[in-house]
């Protein structure tokens, strides 16, 4: 083939992909299987790899690429990003059109109304067609780079199909449903905090430092402004986003023209209701002056945009007053600020302290003590706080501050970049020794029976327990002493500790708690590993070899072994006969070609998918719950979702049930 035909046949083959991601991504009406959309990356791939001058930062197959930073540039924005003015009912409202009409001298030529999404938002400039760069809001005039992050949003097109000289995209990064709570519960099974809600895993994902784990994280973003066009001119708001729409972003669903404040009413009537369904969350609804002429001329404060104002849904929730707010440093050392209540009553329970989750959160909601805020139950049952009443606020009344120091040990706290949290980093800190102690016997852990937080306080006053080692060295007639102890609880106590020495071993790698090692993963290792000695032996990829052990864990892993404090415990444990040894058995190979192999099924099958699992299971392979990078293939029935996302995202090969059969056939095994 001649050079131009090559170029052709690259440029044609991307072309297609883009219009199947767009109809995948933006669209949601998939016209092939996936099985079909991986065929067709894979050949661009392939002939990419073949002429790797023909690769084009703009080609599908460079979404994700780069190494990871070791901190985001910050960029000024050309011009600032503003915040919207809050409205909470009609009257806010009318107020808001009497001052757009006063400020015209006539009524608005149009409305428009359209979904508050509750996201993050993001500048983004393309050049000629191309995307060049994305910058986070930050604090209105100056925000971080997060280009390479921006590129792994799917639902964002890297070439524009005109290729326009020079424009911005202004929009919103959020996070799907369905993705962030598969996000939290991965997270709660890696030991590691979930994220507060959608908007706060948003706002860490994007700025990340390595964008193939951004990538992961499966964000989307809704276009909803164009501030910069050269050599472009639209009449319109509506135009607008008419026009992202053509160029292949998606934008708001459901926005609407409407011609006064009478069809606005019902649009957010409409939308509170449909909200709880939407698979994203909205925190209510922006009405803008249509005709940009007319926004032109209203201008803006140096806050707000005149020709637009925010209408929020009421929260959820029961009103109660913030009596004060607490820091709790957990055993990670994440510092955690609490909101102390006033008792309310809520689902069932009395509630007096709620969760405020992070510094983002706190500054979001802006809560301060004193003030009056809604309490709901999080899909955790958590108590968290969700909006706070400004017709509560006292006149003096301040901000609230994260602490810069620990409460505890006042060491200056660390925030790592993409990180929700700030933690204390001093492993020496009283606080997180207390919470590593506790998690150490708590039931996750080595569940000792009896060693409640009180006793676990009192033993540390005693000057009884140092380390989770000193456990080992209590003694009945010493404990006997202490007061609430009595000769028979000591002497259960100790009995109790003395039977931890026998827990399996996945049991004591929960307690050691190292980072990003839960209940799965610590079983998993166990069950290869047999033994902390054998661990400690290997290497990141040997771990790695360990069926849903990827890279963090590995590496997290080998980080705790080589940790000179973590030696210590290791060896005063050994000492103390804590060093549980598991028989670690081989693996039978016969008649189970799919050995070594996981598969994970979803959407529909022509046959159950209970059967499928035990037939493949059958031949030796695990199927798994769970898309990660270790699981060797996804088969996707119809209408597959969010586990085929996630496949394609990750790279792993997807194959559909016609595909699958042709696999066990090769392999002759029977369907
Ligand atoms: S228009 C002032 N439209 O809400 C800048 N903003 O609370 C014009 N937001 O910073 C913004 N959905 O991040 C606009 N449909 C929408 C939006 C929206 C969410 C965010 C945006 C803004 C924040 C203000």
């Amino acid at each position: 083939m001649t050079r131009i035909g090559e170029r052709k046949k690259v440029e044609e083959l991307r072309k297609e992909i883009r219009r199947h991601e767009h109809l995948y991504y933006v669209a949601t009406k998939p016209e092939i299987s996936d099985f079909a959309f991986d065929q067709l990356m894979a050949k661009l791939r392939r002939l990419e790899e073949t002429h790797p001058e023909l690769v084009s930062s703009d080609s599908p197959t460079q979404r994700v690429g780069g190494t990871p930073l070791d901190s985001l540039r910050q960029v000024q924005h050309a011009t600032p990003m503003l915040s919207l003015d809050n409205s909470y009912n009609e009257g806010d409202l009318e107020e808001w059109l009497g001052r757009v009409r006063r400020g015209l001298g006539r009524e608005p030529a149009g409305l428009v109304a359209e979904l508050k999404i509750d996201g993050v938002s993001l500048s983004l400039t393309y050049e000629n067609g191309g995307l060049q760069r994305a910058v986070t809001r930050g604090n209105g005039e100056i925000g971080d780079d997060v280009t390479a992050n921006a590129r792994t949003i799917r639902s964002l097109p890297l070439a524009l199909p005109d290729r326009p000289t020079a424009i911005e995209v202004r929009g919103e990064v959020y996070l799907p449903h369905e993705v962030f709570r598969e996000l939290n519960r991965s997270r709660r099974e890696e030991g590691e905090e979930p994220f507060a809600n959608p908007r706060n895993a948003a706002a860490g994902s994007v700025r990340l430092l390595d964008p193939h784990e951004c990538g992961r994280r499966r964000l989307a973003f809704f276009a909803y402004q164009v501030p910069r066009a050269e050599g472009l001119s639209f009449a319109s708001h509506s135009e607008t986003l008419e026009r992202l729409a053509a160029w292949g972003f998606a934008v708001n669903p459901g926005w609407l023209r409407c011609s006064g404040l009478e069809e606005v009413r019902a649009f957010i009537g409409q939308w509170g209701e449909r909200r709880a369904r939407l698979g994203f969350d909205i925190d209510g609804v922006v009405v803008k002056v249509d005709n940009l002429e007319e926004q032109r001329a209203l201008g803006a404060t140096s806050k707000f945009p005149r020709w637009a104002v925010a209408y929020k849904y009421p929260p959820e929730g029961e009103k109660t007053r913030v009596r004060g707010i607490v820091v709790q440093v957990g055993r990670t050392g994440a510092l955690t600020p609490v909101a102390d209540l006033e008792p309310v009553s809520l689902a069932g329970s009395t509630v007096s302290r709620a969760t405020l989750h992070n510094a983002d959160e706190v500054a979001r909601l802006d809560v301060r003590v004193g003030d009056v805020v809604w309490v709901a139950k999080g899909g955790d049952v958590i108590p968290k706080v969700v909006a706070v009443d400004p017709a509560g606020r006292a006149v003096d009344s301040e901000p609230f501050r994260m602490p810069e120091r620990c409460p505890s040990c006042f060491t200056t706290v660390v925030r790592e970049p993409g990180e929700v949290v700030a933690r204390c980093p001093n492993r020496r800190c009283p606080a997180v020794r207390r919470q590593r102690l506790f998690h150490f016997v708590s039931r996750g852990g080595l569940d000792v029976e009896g060693l409640g937080r009180r006793f676990i306080d009192q033993l540390s006053q005693a000057g009884l327990l140092e380390d989770p080692a000193s456990l080992w060295d209590l003694d009945a007639a010493r404990l006997a002493e202490l007061p609430q102890w009595g000769d028979t609880s000591a002497a259960k106590l100790v009995e109790q500790i003395a039977a931890a020495r026998k827990r399996p071993l996945w049991r004591l790698l929960v307690a050691l708690g190292i980072r990003h090692v839960g209940e799965k993963a610590a079983k998993v290792l166990a069950a290869k590993f047999g033994s902390l000695v054998a661990l400690e032996r290997a290497s990141t990829e040997e771990l790695e070899e360990a069926e849903g052990i990827g890279p963090t864990i590995a590496m997290s892993v080998a980080a705790f072994f080589t940790d000179e404090e973590a030696q210590a415990l290791l060896c005063r444990l050994r000492k103390r006969g804590v060093d549980p040894h598991e028989v670690v058995q081989a693996p039978k190979t016969e008649g189970r070609p799919l050995l070594g192999l996981t598969f994970v099924l979803t959407g529909t099958l022509s046959r159950p998918r209970e059967s499928v699992a035990g037939l493949l299971e059958e031949a030796g392979a695990r199927v798994a719950d769970n898309v990660s990078r270790r699981t060797s293939y996804v088969v996707a029935g119809e209408d597959a979702g969010s586990k085929l996302e996630r496949a394609r995202s990750l790279g792993v090969t997807v194959m559909d049930e016609h595909g699958l059969r042709t696999f066990l056939g090769e392999r002759r095994i029977a369907w």
